[in-house]
């Protein structure tokens, strides 16, 4: 049996379990996936201990992605290096990092047939997940502004990503004017029913993607279908990263409806009965 898992802290709600195992199920593949909470100083031992445990793979989250990226047990492919942050190791040979929360956001993307290529992008948000969906649509030839509440850290992000401009969130409503595509990477709205753009600045020729999944129907999205634009809810992305981690893992083609279909059937669940 092979063992696959998440090193986070907290991961109690996390939703890669079940959305893996559905995989596993469905594909008739001889592994589990398991959550781990390691004390924040402990990753180094923790991902040495999974290497010689004959863990097949590691998810990373929230503390551990950019202190697993600076591993010197994990050898990091060059997007998990430019975006500084691993979300998954591979422990086939010598240990490697990776980073699926890029491609996993234009596969999200894909999937709704929004073209990224050459689209006008706006993201949202200059943390974490800011940076890798940044790195992703620039990669995936997109003309990216990114605007933030901390100005600074989007002229930072926007330094290392090619062709990118920086900005404070009191830019949104001018970039979303010639937009196609805007993506919320920040946690607003995830707490409250807040917006992190005002609902006049929408509009019918856009595509957006909301990072936040908890709840599926943000007030973003939510002002954003009544606008007319199309909306692509946070499971999307969250589902992607997942998919691209399997497929990394166990070389095969992941079984994306029934991941799609457990990972919705879990936050539905976590919907009725609140975390
Ligand atoms: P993650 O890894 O999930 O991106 P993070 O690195 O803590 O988490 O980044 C959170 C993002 O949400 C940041 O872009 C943050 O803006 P700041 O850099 O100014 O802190 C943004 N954010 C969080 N709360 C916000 C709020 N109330 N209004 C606007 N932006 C907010």
């Amino acid at each position: 049996m092979q063992v696959y898992g998440l090193l986070g802290n907290p991961v109690s709600h996390s939703l890669s379990p079940p959305m893996h195992e559905a995989a596993y199920e469905t594909l008739d593949i001889d592994a589990r996936y398991v959550t781990f909470e390691p004390d924040p100083e402990a990753l180094e031992a923790a991902i040495g201990g999974a290497d010689a445990l004959g863990i097949a793979g590691l998810n990373v989250t929230v503390p551990f992605k950019e202190a697993a990226c600076e591993s010197s047990l994990v050898a990091v492919d060059d997007v998990a290096a430019r975006i500084g942050a691993v979300n998954t190791i591979d422990f086939a040979g010598t240990p490697t990092g990776h980073n699926t929360d890029a491609a996993g956001a234009l596969r999200a993307l894909d999937e709704h047939d929004i073209a990224v290529s050459g689209a006008r992008a706006v993201v949202v948000g200059a943390g974490g997940a800011g940076r890798a969906i940044a790195f992703g649509l620039a990669d995936g030839g997109a003309d990216v502004a990114v605007a933030n509440r901390t100005a600074s850290r989007a002229h930072d992000l926007a330094d290392d990503v090619p062709g990118a401009g920086g900005y404070g969130l009191e830019a949104v409503p001018t970039l979303l004017e010639g937009a196609d595509l805007l993506v919320n990477a920040t946690s607003v709205g995830m707490e409250e029913d807040v917006s992190p753009v005002a609902a006049e600045a929408l509009h019918g020729d856009l595509a957006v993607m909301d990072a936040v999944y908890r709840p599926l129907e943000t007030r973003l999205l939510r002002e954003a279908a009544a606008s007319g634009a199309t909306t692509i809810d946070g499971a999307w992305m969250l589902l992607y990263q997942g998919v691209e981690a399997f497929e990394l893992w166990t070389g095969r083609e992941a079984p994306v409806e029934a991941m799609n279909a457990a990972l919705r059937g879990r936050l539905r669940a976590d919907s009725t009965n609140p975390l």
